[in-house]
């Protein structure tokens, strides 16, 4: 099949311009000006953005996690992910503790095997380290295309490693080309403020927030980039709230290390008040928690110096029937939420629309900078000749409103309910094939592609 993109403005993370992409099969095939090609379809997208597809590094679909799943499976998480003009998502394979990674990549093959409509990929998330360990990180980034391993310095007894074991995974990943990300929060300082919390009585969802202050995430920032320096390994810090985070990475990079950081839709766009209000707050129980103003400020200010290369979603969601786990005591609400959807909708019209940031630098912290991080580039994550068909054409300004009843993920409430925003997709294509039209997905379940990756590319 071939398809003729004609008269958009295509948006790269370094330049914008009017062109025609002509497709064909999978790939991107020619682009230019007024295209002379015959092709079987043929889209208008004047007044329209062409952009890559999004990628979205950070989502949890069908994960066991605190007594419960997620309730996107790789079904129903691709297809929302495709309507919001999202064609690939990085998921977390998890360990379990005492068993192999082996195991664990073939409890996530069946999950996302026939399943996932768009493309994905896993990063290996290491709880439980040992000599068998180190050999298996080794297969995995030399034979199975994994070559990303998280890492938890919180939720202590189920996903947590220590110190130890983090400076001795490091050294392993060094070795053989990888790179070690981590979700950075102390995870003792959390456990004693919870439990004082409990001690006291305190109960609902505001304390969560308040058990988990912005030092416990500045301090393991701060320690994690410190470990990265000492063995010398390439990090990566996912879902970063804060400003005290932001200013340890910055402290690194002062230091020539390679440290990449991820922020989230939310983080930008939502803060801590929302807690303030009785269990309703547990919609937006995650961790780290939402922080304050100028925690926000610190995060778009940290995009456009570049040190903040990535917004994802953490997209975890659970329905609010699952939320009532802790309806007496905070600790036990499912930390997540929904977001797969509509982060690049939220973050054009947030950031781009509201001018604090630019086209270009949407397109980077969207899609390019994913792929050029995680080892896919450039067969992911930008429009060029030879690269994948994964396109999103987007209408800069359709106004629409956020709301559950309309998105499509499998999570009966919205964490942005009301929201009124400016942007929406409105086309997208998965390596050439039509994904999204007229708001209908035309994929079926199977369609998406496990994405095999390599080293960080040298250009970022
Ligand atoms: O609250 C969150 N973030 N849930 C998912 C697990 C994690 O820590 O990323
Ligand atoms: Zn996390
Ligand atoms: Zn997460």
């Amino acid at each position: 099949m071939s398809v003729l993109i004609k008269n958009g403005k295509v948006v790269t993370a370094s330049e914008s311009y009017i062109a025609d992409v002509y497709v064909v099969g999978e790939k991107i095939a020619a682009i230019g000006k007024s295209l002379g090609v015959k092709a079987d379809k043929v889209i208008d997208a004047t007044d329209k953005l062409v952009l890559p597809g999004g990628i979205d590094p950070h989502v949890h679909l069908d994960m066991p996690f605190m007594g419960t799943y997620s309730s996107d499976d790789y079904e129903t998480g691709t297809r929302a992910a495709l309507h919001g003009g999202t064609t690939m998502v990085i998921d977390f394979i998890l360990q379990t503790q005492g068993d192999s990674l082996a195991n664990a990549l073939k409890t996530w093959q069946g999950k996302s095997k026939g399943k996932a409509i768009g493309d994905y990929s896993y990063h290996m998330a290491v709880t439980d380290f040992n000599d068998d360990v180190a050999k298996e990180v080794v297969h995995m980034i030399k034979k199975e295309g994994i070559s990303s391993f998280k890492t938890f310095m919180a939720y202590k007894g189920a996903l947590m490693i220590d110190d130890g074991q983090m400076v001795a995974l490091m050294k392993v990943v060094q070795k053989n080309g990888g790179l070690v990300t981590v979700h950075a929060t102390n995870g003792d300082m959390i456990d004693t403020l919870i439990a004082k919390n409990k001690a006291l009585g305190n109960r609902a969802p505001i304390y969560h927030y308040l058990s988990q202050p912005e030092v416990t995430e500045a301090e393991a920032s701060a320690r994690f980039t410190d470990m990265l320096h000492y063995t010398d390994c390439p990090g990566y810090i996912v879902h970063m709230t804060c400003e005290g985070a932001l200013n340890a990475v910055r402290r690194a990079t002062q230091r020539n290390q390679k440290v990449f950081v991820e922020t989230c839709t939310q983080y930008l766009m939502l803060d801590a008040s929302l807690y303030e209000q009785d269990f309703e707050g547990a919609k937006w129980v995650m961790s780290p928690p939402l922080r304050e103003k100028k925690d926000q400020t610190a995060l778009w200010s940290g995009i456009n110096q570049g040190l903040v290369q990535v917004v994802g979603t953490d997209h975890c969601p659970f329905m609010w029937e699952q939320k009532q786990m802790g309806k007496d005591d905070f600790s036990k609400i499912p930390n997540g939420h929904p977001g797969i959807e509509h982060r690049m909708e939220l973050l054009y019209s947030e950031g781009v629309r509201k001018g604090k940031i630019s086209l270009t630098k949407f397109v980077e912290v969207t899609s390019t900078n994913a792929s050029k991080i995680f080892g896919m580039y450039p067969k992911k994550g930008t429009i060029a000749i030879g690269s994948d068909a994964d396109l999103v054409i987007f209408d800069p300004d359709k106004e629409h409103t956020i709301s559950a009843k309309t998105h499509h993920m499998n999570c009966d409430y919205s964490a942005y309910e009301g929201k009124q925003v400016t942007g929406k997709t409105e086309t997208v294509l998965l390596r050439g094939a039509l994904a999204i039209e007229q708001g209908e997905c035309k994929l079926k379940a199977g369609h998406g592609q496990f994405v095999a990756r390599g080293k960080t590319s040298k250009v970022i």
